[in-house]
Parts: structure tokens; C-alpha cells; sequence
């Protein structure tokens, strides 16, 4: 007996039927907004992902080298191969680009419910824009896919690395300092934040206000704090004009104001925001993302970008845990030749009601009626159509409602309007 790797799953019928309808669902959400998509290949370069993050990635992707001796990983996240497309084959696309992606993804994580070494992104990127209006209406349609998809309970926090950057250097943090700090920030880790500030040699008072910054959030006091640092005085006026129409033209109200997002991927500049789903516990990060410098590092020239991926997965483990109901795509009509000599007719008759967009199936076990019934039973199929000499002698078939037992005979011609009533 072989084993699936560690970290990756096999899915079902059922399971991809729910996950086809998030991917549809997720699909008409983006092009609803204008996107368009695209697609990468699974494997790049590895340099593709050391180029901004540098070697110790490499320890959390899965790098190889193939056969020419060439070193590649399989992708860990999606913005990079898109950035990398766009600098090759799309810098002479009318402005914004507006592009979203499906596609799984590798890291090389310790699995647990939510986490995996396989898992799946859908997520977008806009190229050419940095307006307040094109980040709200990027944060904007990160809420909406989320809440068209059925999620009921998701958090919105919106942070910005620029603003962060400048309360840093007014405290006198060198970029060393700032690097230790950057995880403790991530986890919200108050003690050790201050204890870390306090061994930089930050006045305990300074300190304190720091934390008290990022724990409150609060605009106006980070605006007294930075009022000289034009450029992020400059974002911070942005941020609010973006917050503003966030509210009151995007109609997205629920959200939090959070200095503390630093986002794990090195790319990021100026916005960032996540979107939890808190029902997930420990892995409940369903959506991250921002603003980002990556093309003029692959060779372009320099537009801004921003963009946010989601966890596919986790959007579907919540859905489950908020007992969202799923509508069943199960064949409409199972199809059951009574005998040999009623096949040929059995599949005209299939065919027919598939070009009709009927979802039929077709016994293929010549197995008889009951038994049939009883398969067409376990299939959850709504009507069976039972083909059979006699009937055929008068053009005409049983139709049976398989929740009811009721049956009738029915004309062949008539089948699709009886079908469709
Ligand atoms: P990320 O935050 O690393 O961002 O990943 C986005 C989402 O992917 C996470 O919020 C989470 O839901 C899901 N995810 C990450 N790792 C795993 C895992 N091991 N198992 C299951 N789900 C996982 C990015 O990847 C950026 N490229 C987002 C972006 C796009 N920023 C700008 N454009």
C-alpha cells in the first residue's frame, strides 16, 4: 500500500464539488470587478523566489534541481510568477492590469487542519495603479469574494508598512532592530516587543508609547506622532481617503484599523491588510495581502503594484464549520435500459437530454430495474427514466421521482419539457 506524501490530500467527488462551486463562485467576484485570468506554471526558477527574500526560503519551499542540472522549486505563493509573466509578456498592457489565478502551492510548512504542504491560492494582482480608490476597491472585492462565497463571520484588518516604518525611525530603530521586532509584531507579543525595545536602548516612556500605538491603532494619535516624515504623512492621507470610501461607497464597514499587520513575505510596502475567519482557531488566516515591489527587482519598468491571495482551502474548512449548504450539482436523471434490447435507445435518449443540458446518467451494468433503482437511490438522483419494450412500442418511457416513488409514462418528445417543468 503506498502513502500520499505528508502534507498533500486526496479529494473526493463530493469534496470537489464543493470546492468547484467556491472556484466558480470566487470566479464571478473577480471579473465582476474587471479581473481577468491567468495562469503560471507549478515550477519556476528558484531564483524566481530567493530574488527578493534571499537562500533561507529555501528552506521552507520544495527546491530540486531536474535533470540539465537546473535549479527550480514548485511554486510557494503565486504573486512572483505572476509579476514575472507581466515583466516578459505584459508591460505593454493598457494600465491598470487587473489579473486573478487559481493554482496550488507548495510550502514546506508542519501540517495541521488548515495548513498543508499542497494547498491551493485564488487571489489577484493589479498592476499600474496606486490610487486610494484602486486599493479600496482591491480590499474591497478581498471582503466581498469572501462574503459572496457564504462566509458569514470574517475579520478585516488593514495595516500600513510605511506608516510602521516611520514610527521605527523616529524611535531611533536601526533596520537590525526592526527585523527582530517584525515577528514579535506579527504575534502581537506585547512583553517581549517592549523587552526587546528596552534592550535597543528605547526609553521606557518611548517604549510604552509604541506599544500603545500599535495596540490602539489609533489615526490621529500615529499622525501626531509621525507629522514631520512627509512620505508617510503622505500614505497616512491616502490611507484615509482609501478607509473613507472603504465605508462609505464600498459599503464595508466592519473593519479594524491594525498597525501591527508586517505581513510574513518581504515584498510588501505601504498597504497591507489580512482577513481572518476566527471560527478556523489557529490557521485562520483566510486572505493576506498588499502593496509590493517586485517589478523593477525582476527587470521591469517600475509600476505599482498590490494584490491578495486566498487560502482556498481554509475558505472551504470555514464554510464546513459554518454549516454553509452546498447545493448539489448530482445527476438530474438516471437513465435505466430495462433489458439488452433497450440500450441503443436507453443512450439516443441520454444523449438527447445531455445536449438539452440535462446532467444524465446511464446504467452501464445492465443490471436491471431494481437493482438500478436502488443505485439510482444511493446517487441521490432526483428522477430516474426507466426504458423499457413495452413503453418503447408507444414512444414513450416511465419517468420516476425518486424522492416520491410517483412514476408516469411519458412521450420520449415530451421528456425535456417534463424534465424541465
Ligand atoms: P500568504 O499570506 O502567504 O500571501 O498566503 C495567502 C493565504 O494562503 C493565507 O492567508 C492562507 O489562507 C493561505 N495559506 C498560506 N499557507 C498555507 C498552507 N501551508 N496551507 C494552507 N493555506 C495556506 C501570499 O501568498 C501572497 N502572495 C499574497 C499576495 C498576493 N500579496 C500580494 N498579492
Amino acid at each position: 500500500m503506498f502513502q500520499l506524501p505528508r502534507g498533500t490530500r486526496d479529494f473526493t467527488p463530493e469534496e470537489m464539488e464543493k470546492r468547484r462551486y467556491i472556484k466558480e463562485n470566487m470566479t464571478s467576484t473577480f471579473r465582476s470587478f474587471g479581473y481577468e485570468e491567468i495562469q503560471t506554471p507549478t515550477f519556476e526558477t528558484l531564483e524566481l523566489f530567493t530574488a527578493k527574500s534571499g537562500d533561507l526560503i529555501v528552506d521552507e519551499i520544495y527546491a530540486f534541481s531536474d535533470k540539465g542540472g537546473r535549479e527550480l522549486a514548485l511554486r510557494p505563493e503565486l504573486t512572483a510568477p505572476v509579476i514575472r509573466f507581466y515583466v516578459e509578456k505584459m508591460q505593454m498592457e493598457p494600465k491598470p492590469l487587473k489579473l486573478f489565478y487559481f493554482g496550488n502551492c507548495f510550502r514546506y510548512d508542519r501540517p495541521q487542519k488548515g495548513r498543508y504542504r499542497e494547498f491551493w491560492q485564488s487571489g489577484c494582482e493589479i498592476l499600474g495603479t496606486d490610487t486610494p480608490e484602486a486599493y479600496a476597491e482591491l480590499v474591497a472585492m478581498a471582503y466581498t469574494v469572501l462574503k459572496n462565497v457564504g462566509l458569514n463571520d470574517i475579520k478585516l484588518s488593514i495595516g500600513n508598512l510605511t506608516i510602521l516604518h516611520s514610527i521605527f525611525t523616529k524611535l531611533g530603530l536601526s533596520k537590525d532592530d526592526q527585523k527582530q521586532l517584525f515577528p514579535l509584531i506579527d504575534k502581537s507579543q506585547f512583553e517581549d516587543i517592549l523587552s526587546l525595545l528596552l534592550d535597543c536602548n528605547i526609553k521606557p516612556k518611548d517604549a510604552e508609547h509604541f506599544i500603545y500605538m500599535l495596540e490602539k491603532s489609533d489615526i490621529n494619535e500615529v499622525k501626531e506622532f509621525i507629522k514631520n516624515d512627509r512620505s508617510a504623512m503622505g500614505e497616512l492621507s491616502n490611507m484615509e481617503t482609501l478607509l473613507d470610501l472603504l465605508k462609505s461607497s464600498f459599503n464595508v464597514k466592519d473593519f479594524q484599523i491594525k498597525l501591527s499587520i508586517v505581513r510574513g513575505l518581504d515584498y510588501y510596502k505601504g498597504l497591507v491588510f489580512e482577513i481572518d475567519a476566527p471560527i478556523l482557531g489557529a490557521e485562520k488566516q483566510l486572505c493576506g495581502g498588499g502593496a509590493y515591489d517586485l517589478v523593477k527587482l525582476f527587470g521591469g519598468r517600475d509600476t505599482p503594484t498590490a494584490g491578495f491571495a486566498i487560502g482556498f482551502d481554509r475558505t472551504l474548512l470555514a464554510l464546513e464549520i459554518e454549516k454553509f449548504s452546498f447545493s448539489s450539482s448530482k445527476a438530474d436523471v438516471y437513465i435505466i435500459p430495462v433489458n439488452e434490447e433497450a440500450i441503443k435507445k436507453s443512450i439516443e435518449i441520454s444523449q438527447h437530454l445531455r445536449k438539452q443540458g440535462v446532467l444524465t446518467d446511464i446504467d452501464l451494468l445492465r443490471r436491471g430495474a431494481s437493482k438500478s433503482l436502488k443505485y439510482a437511490n444511493a446517487k441521490k438522483v432526483e428522477k430516474a427514466i426507466i426504458v423499457g419494450p413495452k413503453e418503447l412500442e408507444k414512444a414513450s418511457v416511465t419517468l420516476r421521482d425518486m424522492e416520491t416513488g410517483d412514476q408516469e409514462i411519458v412521450k420520449i418528445e415530451d421528456l425535456i419539457f417534463r424534465l424541465k417543468k
